[in-house]
């Protein structure tokens, strides 16, 4: 298996994502050279990493995305505090998608921005989350509303990691994996693990460096999102991110079927995608309220513009806004029921 180094493309914030097995190791090489002390921001259980004679403390943060909150992060800026954390130090994330969102904005915010790397745990986060310096919390009325754009100095993804992760999460990972399935075309799962990982790191690095803001290609990144921010909210998170990404995908193909842009056939190859090549349920099987649904889609970030989707089409994926409300409805009744 081989170590491969991807950068995400930045200017002056360039930074690389590392992909391999023991790579967790080479974490000290990142942390800047004014950082005096680190904080390690993690969860119970997770693999530990080794900052041997480097100063630091290690503050841990529930597990589950009800802990995705803002008094997570005001707990953290205490812990930050406590420590004497300041400016020039470093905050280092080791988890999956959740830690590395959290303490990312915990970093972006501590005296207005203090480094960070991080060292993904999870698939998902290797893959997707960890990369491109999208940082946040839920409140209630949704997903990841409150934010902030906050890159990492690197990303480290140890295969090592993924040897304790549960099957359920390796599931979670492949649902964003499936995601880039159908933007590059590529057949992830033929590929061995170091490859598949860094050939999606790859493709996530390089939308970012062409939009970092997410003006326009990065949007794209959001397919199968919509609806799966929808079913996380309105489900209350009893189905897990990657799983509902899945689920988004499909419905996304139902819907631009419906709408015209694409035929039967490429919808059923969403199906056997999600369904047969990546084994992920195609839709929640606890019953979901689909006016429920509608509302929390509205409130998506994506929606600027009334009710926003990433679909499918002859010339490849597009952002589609203003969709009306009846057809979606109408849509997701059938799929729910399906
Ligand atoms: N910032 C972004 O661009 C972006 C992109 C996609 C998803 N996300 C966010 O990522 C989160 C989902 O990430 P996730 O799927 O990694 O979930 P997660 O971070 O909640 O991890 C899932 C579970 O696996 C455990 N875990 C992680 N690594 C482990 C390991 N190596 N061994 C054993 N257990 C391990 C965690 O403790 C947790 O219980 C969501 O909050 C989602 O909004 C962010």
């Amino acid at each position: 298996m081989s170590r491969h180094e991807v950068v995400v493309e930045l200017g002056e914030r360039s930074y690389p994502v590392i992909v391999g097995r023991g790579v967790s190791g080479e974490v000290e090489r990142f942390i800047p050279a004014t950082a005096r002390r680190a904080v390690i921001v993690t969860q119970e259980g997770l693999p530990t990493i080794d900052l041997r004679a480097f100063p630091h403390t290690t503050l841990r943060i529930g597990r589950g995305e009800e802990h995705k909150t803002l008094a997570t992060i005001e707990d953290l800026c205490r812990g930050f505090a406590a420590f004497g954390l300041t400016r020039n130090d470093v905050v280092v994330a080791v988890g999956g998608g959740m830690v590395t969102d959290v303490a990312g904005f915990a970093a972006s915010t501590w005296h207005r921005g203090t480094a960070v790397v991080h060292v993904a745990t999870s698939l998902l986060g290797m893959v997707d989350a960890a990369i491109g310096g999208k940082t946040g919390v839920n409140i209630p009325e949704g997903k990841n509303l409150v934010g902030a754009f906050w890159q990492p100095n690197a990303v480290l993804c140890d295969l090592d990691h993924l040897d304790s992760l549960p099957p359920s999460e390796i599931r979670c990972g492949l649902g964003e994996v499936a995601k880039y399935h159908f933007i590059s075309g590529r057949d992830m799962l033929a590929m061995d693990l170091d490859e598949r990982v860094a050939t999606c790191a790859r493709i996530k690095a390089r939308i970012v460096s062409e939009d970092e803001r997410e003006g326009g290609a990065r949007a794209l990144l959001n397919y199968g999102h919509t609806l799966a921010h929808a079913i996380e909210t309105v489900g209350r998170h009893s189905v897990a991110h990657g799983e509902a990404v899945a689920m988004g995908l499909v419905f996304a193909a139902r819907l631009a079927h419906r709408l015209g842009r694409i035929d039967s056939n490429r919808v059923q190859q969403h199906h056997e995608v999600v369904g047969q090549v990546y084994g992920l349920a195609e839709r929640p099987t606890n019953s979901l309220d689909v006016d429920e649904l509608l509302v929390a889609m509205t409130r998506d970030k994506k929606a600027t513009s009334g009710l926003t989707f990433v679909l499918d089409s002859v010339r490849g994926l597009e952002v589609v806004p203003d969709i009306d409300p009846a057809i979606v409805s109408s849509v997701l009744t059938e799929y729910l029921a399906s």
